[in-house]
């Protein structure tokens, strides 16, 4: 099963996670980081920022989860132009190296098959950083996905689009459509990292850890991932039956043992 690891802080979960991804960097400067939008990897991201200081990124790689279908790549709210701001500036990455699937309407029937040939082409993903949205999906792959769904556009819903009008002035700006990569593709990256944050997260990280694998609670699927590591704060972890288990399994961890 997954390892979960219960937080204080989001800013707790961060320094976690961004501590796992030097490590991954030192030993493999060639990585291929798996990058998610969103405010979840925020506090990721932010404690990347020192600590990648002086440490060669020049080879790593990026994947972007998904990217909405038909915004313009240069509109702030764009995956593409929040994986710059955010990831590709701050953490000094290379630009050529980091990819986002293809959102333009001229050509989106082959953008899904060309990012999983970009993907496979790059060797995979090493750590795929997630986040969980309050109907369970992870990337964009909304209840129903197959668990051997492909990169591919699917229709965002009626909930995830009212969740992400915070980032635009109404939900009417919030496209309708997205290309995401597949569970499939997600659970081909060798390190899953989940994280969650918050109460409204509680009951999609409690389905996704503990309860059945079911497509109608996308999530569900890291199950079915032989490392995948879950990072929650107290209050995303308030609907997990096994929370005392977790806590004592993370406390009696061996020094040796990564994330
Ligand atoms: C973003 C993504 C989504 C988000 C999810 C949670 O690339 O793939 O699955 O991780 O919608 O969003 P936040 O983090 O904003 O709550």
């Amino acid at each position: 099963m997954a390892e979960v690891v219960i937080v204080p802080t989001p800013a707790a979960g961060g320094e976690i996670v961004a501590d796992e991804i030097v490590r991954l960097v030192r030993s493999t400067p060639t990585a291929v980081l798996g990058l998610a939008t969103g405010s979840t990897p925020l506090p990721v991201y932010e404690a990347l920022r020192p600590r990648l200081a002086g440490v060669d990124v020049s080879q790593v790689r990026g994947f972007a989860l998904d990217e909405y279908v038909g915004i313009e790549p240069r509109h702030p709210e764009s995956y593409r132009a929040v994986i710059t701001r955010e990831v590709v500036e701050p953490l000094g990455l290379d630009p050529d190296r980091v990819q986002v699937p293809d959102g333009s309407l001229d050509g989106i029937e082959h953008a899904g098959s060309d990012y999983e040939a970009a993907l496979r082409t790059a060797g995979g993903v090493d750590l795929q950083i997630l986040g969980i949205g309050t109907d369970g999906h992870i990337g964009f792959n909304e209840p129903g996905s197959s668990f051997a769904s492909l990169t591919r556009v699917k229709t965002l819903t009626a909930q995830t689009r009212e969740d992400n009008a915070r980032f635009f002035d109404s939900i009417d700006q919030v496209p309708m459509h997205c290309i995401t990569q597949g569970l499939g593709t997600i659970l081909r990256a060798r390190h899953l990292v989940l994280l969650a944050f918050g109460a409204g997260k509680a009951d999609a990280v409690a389905g996704a850890l503990e309860g059945p694998l079911s497509a109608s609670l996308p999530g569900s699927a890291i199950q079915l991932h032989p490392h995948a590591t879950v990072v929650v704060d107290e209050a995303a972890a308030t609907a997990l039956r096994f929370a005392d288990y977790y806590r004592y399994t993370f406390a009696n961890k061996p020094e040796w043992q990564g994330l």
